[in-house]
Order: structure tokens, then sequence, then C-alpha cells
């Protein structure tokens, strides 16, 4: 069975590529569609290149019943947050309970919540003096960074890393385990 993915993104897509990249020509998946809340995000660039259709949306849309059914016609199998800013409202949760995964680039409960992203997650972590940092893959519940876990995956931190290094390092567990955590729920799923 082909299963369907949207990938909600607001910034580079690199975990969007990496998925898209890890499912091409394997008949297993492939994103159906790719939504993002910024015009110019880099994440829209791939999906033209890749030939998915994409979606802008605003804040008002975002809300709306109507897109959740807009999604619900691509039949989703699992709706893929990565690196996506806004919080998604109680009717899409509902619309898609269980189905809304998203990922974190800290080892969650810590470093989570409201303004917890990109730099910010890593500059925090190096300034509590941690040893090791991660990612985590949790189901997206109604209060933000809080489902359920479903994977998290581990890196050192050494001595004078800055929050870019420290960023590559996450980055390169991202686009390892994100596209792999993905195949195994999708698995279940069958
Ligand atoms: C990733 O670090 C992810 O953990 C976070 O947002 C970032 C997205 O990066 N949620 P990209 O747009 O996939 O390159």
């Amino acid at each position: 069975m082909m299963h369907s993915l949207i990938v909600f993104a607001s910034g580079k897509g690199s975990n969007a590529q990496a998925i898209i990249d890890y499912f091409r020509n394997t008949g297993k998946a492939s994103v159906s569609l790719i939504v993002s809340n910024k015009p110019d995000a880099g994440v829209l660039d791939i999906a033209r290149r890749e030939q998915i259709p994409h979606l802008v949306i605003d804040r008002q849309m975002f809300q709306q019943e109507a897109f959740a059914k807009q999604l619900q016609a691509y039949k989703p199998s699992l709706i893929v947050l990565a690196g996506f800013l806004w919080k998604v409202p109680d009717q899409l949760i509902a619309a898609f309970r269980n189905r809304i995964i998203n990922i974190h680039p800290a080892l969650l409960p810590d470093f989570g919540g409201k303004g917890m992203y990109g730099a910010h997650v890593h500059t925090a972590v190096i300034q509590a003096g941690r040893k090791e940092s991660g990612i985590t893959i949790h189901y997206v519940d109604e209060v933000y960074d809080n489902g359920d876990i479903i994977l998290q995956a581990r890196c050192k931190i050494d001595e004078g890393d800055n929050p870019d290094q420290l960023a590559a390092r996450i980055h390169q567990l991202e686009h390892f385990y994100f596209p792999r955590t993905i195949e195994f729920l999708l698995n279940q799923l069958q």
C-alpha cells in the first residue's frame, strides 16, 4: 500500500527533503502535499523542484474546519510537522488524532515549549551545561511539545561546542531517524 504523507514546514525543509529522498521509488510512501505558513520558505522550493503539490496557509485558514477537510482529501496516513512553528489547532488534532507527529531538536520534556526552536534550543542546552542533546519525535496533542514520545536519539556535546556545531549534529540525527521512524509507524498502520 502506498501511504500518503502530508508535510508541514516553516523553514529550509531539510527534513522534508530527507523524507522525500528516503521513500523515493520505494512504493511505500510519498509526500502528497507540502504545507507552509511562510511564502518564502525553502521547503516550497523543494516542493516545486520535486513537483509536489504545496499550499501556503495563513492563521485564519489554519483554524478552519474546511482546511481539515482539504487535508482529508489527500488521505494522509501521517501528517508530519518538520519544523513547523505554529501550534496545531485542536480541531485539526481531533480530525487526525494520533496521526500527527513532530520532531523537536532536543530531548523533551527538557528544552521544549513556546519559543524553543532552532538555535534558541541549542543555545539553551549549551548554556545549561548539558553534556548531551538529541532529538525527540512525538505525537502532537493539544499541548505544545507534549504528546507521547515515539523515539529519542542522543548526541554528545563536546567542550566548546557552539549552537551551530550542535545544530549540525542534531540535523544529522534528524535526517537519519525521522524517515526511519515514519517507516516504522507506517508499518504499524498497514
Ligand atoms: C529541525 O531542527 C526540527 O527539529 C525543528 O525545526 C527544524 C527544521 O529544519 N522542528 P528543516 O526546515 O527541516 O531544515
